[in-house]
């Protein structure tokens, strides 16, 4: 076996080490767009504000009306280019800090205060542009369209907004925090997806001291809507602490473009769920968010404690990106080492289909099939 064959039939799959290796050194930010991609949590953005954030090296300012609705303008205003977080939101129009332009949820010009009732001007043509929004349990999706900077109505339809399995539209995070990671969103996304890191990166006392004990993994996995799941499988019963859940305790671990990973863990009495989601800043910033949903009413005394790991957990993977940029720019090629490094083969080849299948106007085609995986970790 060489270094990247895998499997019997997982023909796609054989690629010599040099293709593989081209493959991952174009490591380029691949800003994927036709995408939802997580903006805020919703408890940051109360009735009457406004939020701006960068996405994809767009400038979005989020707006929670009176009514308490979302919508999200493009930040620029189509007068001068001043950014409209400058100004006023009024929990209805959004009002420019330079000369008091005012936009609806629509991004169209409503008011231009400097107008004569006899100086007619067709304010339905001069707009700053808006982008899809969705709130959804407990979180701000916007919908980046397949054109930068044309906002609303272009395009195909967009895809299923990001769902948590088994939890009401209505559910709430326990947890939400997110890190500004000094890399690529391709750089940010292999870390979710790679197995072997963690016995080397997310060691401490309290967390996994003997981490270098490698243990034998075999996993199974199958194509999912815009990525791939880890086949549901039982927990270790002899783990005391998944008892918390109940009986046959099981989880599911789903990958899906443009970055997001959501694993259930599910028990006869209660769930949770865990999103990691990568929301590119742009080119060469991303945003890395880590997001838990539970159903024990008691484990929201443990969220300060919870926090502060989640937070510490985070950080190591932030700290490695770190020092992968003072090796990254000498690199001329990197590896996809079997099947180690399978999903971010996976990734890549999904991303690249994405991109592909936009740029010929089709419908995207998954490329993935199932495989089982080995490796240790
Ligand atoms: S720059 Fe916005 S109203 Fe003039
Ligand atoms: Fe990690």
């Amino acid at each position: 076996m060489n270094s990247l064959s895998m499997p019997a039939g997982s023909g796609p799959e054989r690629e010599t080490e040099r293709e593989a290796a081209t493959a991952m050194g174009r490591s380029r930010a691949s800003l994927l767009r036709g995408l939802w991609y997580l903006a805020a949590p919703a408890r940051n953005l109360r009735r009457g504000e406004m939020r701006p954030v960068t996405l994809l090296g767009e400038p979005v300012l989020l707006c929670r009306d009176r009514a308490g609705a979302v919508f999200a303008l493009r930040d620029v205003c189509p007068h001068r280019g001043i950014p409209l977080r400058y100004g006023r939101f009024d929990g209805e129009t959004v009002m420019c800090g330079y000369h008091g332009w005012r936009f609806d949820r629509s991004g169209t010009a409503c008011e231009i205060p400097s107008l004569l009732p006899d100086q007619k001007v067709n304010l339905a043509r001069i707009r700053c542009g808006a982008y899809r929004v969705a709130e959804r349990q407990g979180l701000i999706w916007v919908f980046m369209p397949e054109q930068a900077g044309s906002a609303i109505g272009n395009g195909a339809e967009p895809p299923p907004v990001p769902e948590m399995p088994g939890l009401p539209e209505t559910a709430m995070p326990g947890i939400v925090t997110s890190m500004a990671f000094p890399c690529t969103a391709d750089h940010a996304a292999f870390g979710l997806m790679d197995p072997t890191h963690a016995a080397f990166v997310h060691t401490s006392w309290w967390w996994k001291r003997n981490a270098r004990k490698l243990r034998e993994k075999t996993k199974h996995f199958e194509p999912a809507p815009l990525g791939w799941r880890m086949v549901r499988h039982a927990l270790p019963p002899e783990n005391r602490a998944y008892r918390i859940f109940g009986e046959d305790v099981t989880t599911e671990i789903r990958y899906a473009l443009p970055g997001l990973r959501i694993e259930q863990v599910q028990g006869s009495r209660h769930s949770a769920v865990g999103l990691t989601a990568i929301t590119p800043v742009d080119a060469e910033n991303t945003r890395v968010w880590q997001i838990f949903y539970w159903t024990l009413p008691w484990l929201a005394v443990l969220k300060p404690l919870a926090l502060v790991l989640v937070r510490r957990f985070l950080d190591q993977d932030r700290q490695m990106v770190i020092k992968q940029q003072h090796g990254l720019p000498h690199a001329d090629r990197l590896m996809l080492v079997n099947d180690a490094d399978m999903q971010a083969r996976w990734f890549d080849r999904l991303s690249r289909e994405w991109e592909r299948a936009q740029a010929e106007d089709r419908a995207f085609a998954n490329p993935l099939q199932p495989q089982t995986l080995r490796w240790r970790s």
